[in-house]
């Protein structure tokens, strides 16, 4: 079964082609980053039209690329949500006139199913079961995977999304957008400890998070700086600040997924979503060992945990994780017979159970 997988939520048009047996054939991807830098921001209009374009000439070179033609599709997936209405409609539109036309069924894809499955997408793919971070733009939340389409909330983010609050953060120290990235590259010349910053809900006891106190932190902290450097703020300092913001999110995260594994009891980690590529947070979450619950008054020795992280490739917005969930959900085929968006689709819909 080949199966032609369409991303298209917010500013990343993805194309690929995911073949049952063969897996990933082809993938090909276009940023909008640059078109939406000189607005500070994705303009959700600019964007959908910007879908528009790209979409027939990326799915050609797919399948040039995988030595493929249109007549070898079996299915079309699409991203269906969440995400931007019109970006969405763009791709949905596409995918569904194609299958119409091909005489071929479409495969609706939930965005976040995508990026919880893209890690099966590596050479070394983890085992089931697995707990899952996943850390994006618009999504902080620890999932329980006992197999394809069986996935439990643990917690989540009662308020910003990790790499929303890198980016609103990144914002206010001036970066350029997205600031996700470009703050994390600071904060590696940022030297610890010159700021603290608050680590929300670390002590919460359940796995429930929140991001968006911190940046109120770093916004008091830079301004305070400017007041004392005549409204700039040194390259130094900044990137200290850049550091410690790291810390905090990163201290919290860790502990999270720490208490996430200890609760299920499984020892393998994997982390998906675009804030996945921070290097920081790799690094924190390699290191996690778990200590087993005490039996009697004995503690128990730490257990390792494998944690696996999908190629940086696959971590952000792509259309190989829409083909790859797609093809593994095949009861899922529906006849291209109309269609619709879902800019707001809570997870928990396709969950089995929430916690
Ligand atoms: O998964 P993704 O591509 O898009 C969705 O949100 O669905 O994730 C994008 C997010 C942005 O917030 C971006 O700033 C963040 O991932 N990000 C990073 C890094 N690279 C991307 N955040 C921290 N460190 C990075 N190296
Ligand atoms: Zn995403």
């Amino acid at each position: 079964m080949l199966v032609l997988g369409i991303e298209s939520s917010c500013d990343e048009t993805g194309v690929a082609l995911y073949s049952r047996t063969h897996g990933l054939l082809a993938h090909r991807l276009h940023t909008q980053m640059a078109m939406h830098a000189e607005y500070g921001g994705v303009v959700p209009e600019l964007a959908s039209r910007d879908h528009i374009r790209r979409l027939v000439p990326l799915t050609r070179a797919c399948l040039a690329d995988a030595g493929k033609s249109h007549a070898d599709i079996d299915a079309v997936a699409y991203t269906q949500g969440p995400g931007l209405g019109g970006a969405l409609l763009a791709g949905a539109s596409y995918a569904n006139a194609l299958a119409f036309a091909l005489g071929k069924p479409v495969i609706p894809v939930h965005h976040l199913e995508g990026h919880l499955l893209s890690p099966l997408l590596s050479a070394d793919p983890p085992p089931f079961p697995f707990v899952a971070l996943l850390v994006s733009g618009g999504h902080t939340q620890f999932m329980a995977v006992r197999g394809i389409g069986d996935y439990t909330l643990l917690g989540e983010s009662v308020d910003d999304a990790a790499g929303e609050a890198f980016d609103k953060t990144a914002k206010l120290l001036g970066l350029p957008y997205p600031g996700g990235a470009k703050l994390a590259e600071l904060a590696e010349s940022g030297r610890p400890g010159a700021f603290d910053f608050p680590r929300p809900m670390l002590h919460s006891h359940d796995l429930q998070m929140s991001f968006s106190g911190l940046k109120t932190a770093v916004l008091t902290a830079v301004e305070k700086v400017r007041a004392e450097y005549g409204g700039s703020v040194p390259e130094q300092t900044r990137n200290d600040i850049c550091r410690a913001f790291e810390d905090a999110v990163t201290d919290v995260l860790a502990a999270k997924a720490r208490k996430a594994l200890a609760d299920t009891g499984w020892r393998t980690l994997v982390v998906a979503g675009g804030v996945g590529a921070n290097r920081k947070l790799r690094r924190r979450l390699s290191e996690i060992t778990v200590r087993a619950a005490a039996k009697g008054r004995l503690k128990t020795p730490p257990e390792a945990v494998r944690t696996y992280f999908p190629p940086l490739e696959y971590c952000t917005d792509n259309g190989a994780m829409i083909a790859l969930a797609g093809a593994m959900h095949p009861e899922r085929a529906q006849p291209a017979q109309g269609f619709d968006v879902k800019p707001r689709w809570p997870l928990a819909e396709i969950v089995s159970q929430a916690v």
